[in-house]
């Protein structure tokens, strides 16, 4: 099996972002998982959404050693349906039975593929997987960041896909 595995948290999924993956996921023949097609809820101090799409979604990740998070670069930060799947990772830290599925995560590889109108990436959007990764027992793998200013211009970032991919095979 194919040991990467996109998730993609945008909204909408064949903009800029989505057209950023499809060509790199394309490329490698891996699979994209979009966050928008699944119904998970934000973080509950109760756990009652245990239920929902969450935790069948982290048993299909934890099959693959590198986990790639794409989102666009909304406010400085990442999308609304990347932060809140994140959130939901705390289930894996506070639920007892859960806690395998944490640990499950150690060693895994995450990568970044993002796009902006920005030509450099916002800090805090790039310290905001970086800690994750870290705090997870993560390894950071690469990113990548497309200026999309002018909309999504496969000439514009060629040669950092082409560097990308090659990372990632
Ligand atoms: C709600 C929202 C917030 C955004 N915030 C930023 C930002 O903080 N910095 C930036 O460079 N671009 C920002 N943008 C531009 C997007 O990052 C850019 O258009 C991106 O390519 C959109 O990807 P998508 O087509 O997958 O949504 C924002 C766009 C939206 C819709």
């Amino acid at each position: 099996m194919n040991k990467s595995i996109a998730i993609i948290g945008s909204s909408r999924r064949n903009g800029n972002t989505g057209k950023l993956i499809d060509w790199i996921a394309g490329e490698l023949g891996i699979g994209i998982i979009d966050l928008s097609t699944k119904n998970i809820s934000p973080f509950d101090y109760e756990h009652k959404n245990a239920d929902d799409d969450f935790l069948p979604l982290i048993d299909q990740l934890l099959k693959y050693d590198n986990i790639i998070f794409v989102s666009p670069v909304y406010w400085y930060s990442m999308s609304a349906q990347m932060k809140t799947f994140i959130d939901r990772v705390s289930d894996l830290l506070f639920v007892e039975e859960l806690k395998d599925k944490g640990r499950g995560l150690r060693g895994k590889v995450g990568y970044v593929v993002c796009t902006s109108t920005s030509d450099k990436v916002s800090d805090s959007f790039i310290n905001s997987f970086n800690n994750t990764f870290s705090y997870l027992g993560m390894e950071a793998g690469g990113i990548i960041h497309v200026n999309c200013e002018n909309g999504f211009n496969p000439d514009r970032c060629r040669n950092d896909v082409v560097d990308f991919i090659e990372i990632l095979k």
